[in-house]
């Protein structure tokens, strides 16, 4: 399963590109404001970061207007992945741009129909919701399953990034489902690496060391 970090936070992405466990970056017109930053600028220097997937979405509802920004924002770098809302339109331009070899994320998918679409548009990632989901009642990892179930009946190659992850069991259910992509806040990366009884097992080694006045080189 690939880690993506879902931030335009260039001290977040820097940390977790140091674990050499960050494989790529999706941000959203709501995460470029929440940077203050341009977003030519950050994409730039996020895909100066990572040589992973970088997503910057377009905002553009119709074709043209989203094939124009398109245009711009895959020519910050080769690593830019285009992101596009799975509405006609957005699969239009899935299409034409995927055909060109840009990769394109679809996004603000919602049903197993919508990502079945985006399949046939040939989008290289959709990402499904699954926060969302859950917030309003429906089943996230349901729809990632059904996801799941479909692409594998067609062979269908466009990526699972599951996004609006809010927590661990979201990540380690999509795991266990066999999504391809992860896309979370960097907290939630971060927490995904703790555990109260490691913390408790280094300190009582820690403890049994130092009392055996020794150390390594
Ligand atoms: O990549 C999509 C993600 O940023 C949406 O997350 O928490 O706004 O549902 P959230």
């Amino acid at each position: 399963m690939k880690f993506f970090a879902d931030t335009a936070d260039i001290a977040d992405i820097r940390e977790l590109a140091d674990t050499g466990l960050l494989d790529g970056v999706t941000t959203n017109p709501s995460l470029i404001k929440k940077s203050g930053r341009d977003i030519i600028e950050v994409t730039k220097e996020i895909c100066s970061i990572t040589d992973g997937p970088v997503s910057a979405e377009v905002v553009a509802l119709d074709h043209d207007g989203m094939m124009r920004e398109a245009e711009v924002l895959r020519r910050i770098a080769d690593n830019v992945c285009i992101k596009v809302p799975l509405t006609i339109d957005g699969l239009k331009t899935c299409k034409k741009l995927t055909h060109d070899g840009t990769m394109v994320n679809v996004t603000l998918c919602f049903s197993a129909n919508q990502a079945l679409l985006a399949a046939k548009a040939g989008a290289s990632f959709i990402s499904p919701f699954v926060g969302r989901h859950d917030d309003n009642g429906f089943d996230g990892m349901a729809l990632i399953s059904d996801i799941r179930l479909i692409y594998d009946n067609y062979d269908f190659g466009t990526e699972i990034l599951v996004a609006s992850i809010r927590h661990p069991i979201h990540v380690l259910e999509s795991a266990k489902i066999g999504a391809d992509v992860a896309t979370m806040p960097p907290a939630i990366i971060k927490g995904l690496f703790k555990h109260v009884l490691t913390d408790k097992g280094i300190e009582g080694f820690l403890k049994d060391w130092e009392a055996t006045g020794q150390s390594i080189g």
